[in-house]
Parts: structure tokens; sequence; C-alpha cells
């Protein structure tokens, strides 16, 4: 059928989707690219987040996943406070809302109900909305007041992939044009910072047989599966853990390295598998004192860190890309460990049990 057709040589849409990633940069680039290489969106859109005093950003999922990092990236960048909100609990938990909101919906498909159940409600208190999502057409794109488009290409399988790293280059690129928006002087080259990931993918994608012997070594027969970070690499480890869970079944979860000892540290056992995350130099040395930690205790760390930050015997090396931009390399590794764990253990990998590629139900 059509489907297979499209699929092509690949055996699952996931790993094609996985090594899709460069491609979608790069169509990212040029389209938000003016003809001297600068960042430019939408007039409409600029304003709307010069005019907001703070940005209230809400997903599901692994896209709220990216909206984590989307607020580091809009703080640091264009110096703007930014919340970000799981949709469903938005929608019965809502905080207080500042004078001059600005919501941003992010969505794949643009259809989800528990993010839609809060557009509307947005829309009611007459606050403006920007959708950022794969579907233009889309419910969230069509109800709120502008889009920005992620241009992806469909994603088929369940499994979010090329959808999320998408997301939060269309992020760094609207905190780079709200910050010049502001007149404030950015040095973050963007542009430049984004081909130099999409060359970096290419390269993470090429590294297929070292990943899955990651996932052979650390979750064949494991019950469970840790991933720790700091700083951004939090935020990619949920994105890790919930990979993992989706398509492996393998209970997964991401804690902030330091927050470990609170609690979680009493589910380590002999051989539990640690992912650790280390791409951020300003907590290279903490979040290695956390694996110290944990191996104290039996467990089994596999560290996965950026070149120049790595010590020798880090089971795999990221190549360097700016310190912003790290969460859009460092999740690669993390989807292929986890399609590889997924593949090796027998899952369906595209259509895991339970699931829906969108919900549309709350
Ligand atoms: C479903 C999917 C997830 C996805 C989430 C949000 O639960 O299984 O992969 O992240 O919805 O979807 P959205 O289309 O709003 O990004």
């Amino acid at each position: 059928d059509a489907s297979d057709i499209e699929k092509g040589t690949y055996p699952h849409y996931m790993l094609k989707e996985i090594d899709e990633q460069p491609l979608v940069i790069r169509n990212i680039i040029s389209k938000y690219q003016d003809e001297n290489g600068e960042v430019t969106l939408d007039d409409e859109i600029r304003h709307a987040m010069n005019a907001a005093d703070r940005i209230y950003i809400i997903a599901a999922g692994t896209s709220y996943h990216a909206g984590l990092v989307g607020k580091q990236l809009i703080e640091t960048i264009a110096k703007k406070p930014v919340e970000t909100h799981i949709a469903s609990e938005f929608l019965y938990n809502m905080p207080l809302i500042s004078n001059n909101p600005l919501f941003i919906f992010i969505s794949q498909s643009g259809e989800t109900a528990d993010s839609r159940g809060v557009l509307v409600n947005v829309k009611k208190l007459g606050h403006p909305a920007l959708t950022i999502t794969n579907v233009p057409g889309s419910t969230l794109s069509r109800e709120a007041d502008f889009t920005l488009h992620t241009v992806a290409g469909p994603e088929i399988a369940v499994a979010s992939t090329k959808a999320y790293t998408a997301q939060m280059a269309v992020l760094a690129l609207l905190a780079v044009d709200t910050a010049k928006a502001q007149g404030i002087a950015v040095e973050f080259d963007a542009i430049k910072e984004l081909s130099i990931v999409a060359t970096v993918m290419e390269a993470l994608c090429d590294q297929k047989e070292a990943l899955e012997k990651v996932a052979r070594d650390y979750l064949s027969t494991t019950r469970n599966c840790f991933f720790i970070g700091r700083a951004s690499d939090y935020y990619v480890g949920l994105e890790g853990a919930l990979k993992l869970k989706e398509i492996s079944y393998i209970q997964a979860e991401g804690f902030a390295g330091g927050e470990l000892k609170h609690g979680t540290i009493a589910l380590i056992e002999e051989g539990t598998p640690v992912i650790a995350l280390a791409t951020q130099e300003h907590v290279n040395l903490s979040i290695r004192g956390n694996v110290k930690e944990v191996a104290a205790r039996g467990a089994n760390p596999c560290i996965i860190s950026l070149e120049g930050l790595n010590s020798e015997n880090d089971q795999f090396i990221i190549p360097k890309v700016h310190d912003y931009l790290t969460p859009l390399v460092a999740v690669i590794p993390l989807q292929l460990i986890a399609y590889y764990a997924s593949l090796h253990r027998g899952c369906d990998v595209d259509k895991p049990r339970n699931l829906a590629k969108s919900v549309t139900v709350e």
C-alpha cells in the first residue's frame, strides 16, 4: 500500500524519521532566513512576542518536553519570562496569568484535545495565541492567531522524533527573533549553529551500530532504566525516558541529577541501567558526581557526553554543538537506543500498544 512506499527501504517509520532530522533542520533554516542569512519570522508574531509580558507554553507529551527547552531558550536569549505547562493540568488548575500574556501551543498534530481545551479558554479570555505545529491546517493552527510551521513532513511513527527536534529549532529561532526585535544584542548565530547541528545529527545517525550495542548491553533484559541530567540535559532525559517507555515498555524515568538522592536512589539495585547526559559545562562535575553516587550503589551507568566535556571512559560522545542547542543532538542517541531496545525486545516499534499518534479526546 501507499504507506509501504513511503517507508522506502526502512524497516520502520521511526528509523526513517530519525534519519530525516538533519534534513528537517536544514528545511527550517531555509524557511526562516531572509536573503541576508538573518532569522526572520512574521512581523505579527514578532509584535505579539514583544507585546507580551510573559509567555505561557502549553503542550502534551513530547511537545511538552520541547516546551521545557523552549522556556530556557526564550528566557536565555530573549530575556522574557516563560512558563511551560502540561495542557491537561493547565485546563483544571490554571495558574495566575500576567496582564499581557502570549500563549504558545506546541503540537505536532495540532489536534491534541487537552491543548485545544486550553486554547478555547484562552481565546474566551481574549488572550493572543501562537501555535507551533507540524500541520498548518490543523485545529490548533486555525483557532490560534498565529502559526509557526515546523516543516518536518508527515510523522507516522507514534513515537515522535523529528517533530520534537523541529519544534526546538523553531523555538530557538523564535527566541532570536524576539531578542533582536527588542534590541537585545544576540551573539548567538542561530542559522550557523543550527547548520552545525544538522551536520552533527548526520554523524550521530551514522553511529547506529554503537547505539544498538548500548541498547543490547544495557537494556536487553532490564525491568527498568533511569535517565539523569542537569539543566537542559534533565529535559532531554525526560524525553529519552518517554521514548523508551513508549516503544520498549521498559519502566523508564528521567530525573534531575541532584534530585536523585532525595528518593529515587532507593530504586538503584545491582545492574540497574542509569543513562546520564553530560553536555552542559556548568554542571559537568556535578552530574559526574551523581553518576558516582549511583555506581557506588551497584548501578550500571552509561555516560553520553559532549565532546570537550567527555572523560575517556564515557560510553558515547556527541560532537560539539553550541551550548544552547545540545538538546537537539543529545536526544538522537536516546531515540536510537529506544528504537533498538524496542526492536531487540520484539515490540511493535511504530505502533506501540495502548498509544495513539494523536489524542483527540480528553
Ligand atoms: C500523543 C502521542 C505523543 C505526543 C502527544 C502530543 O500522546 O502519543 O507522542 O507527544 O500526543 O501530541 P501533539 O500532536 O500535540 O504534539
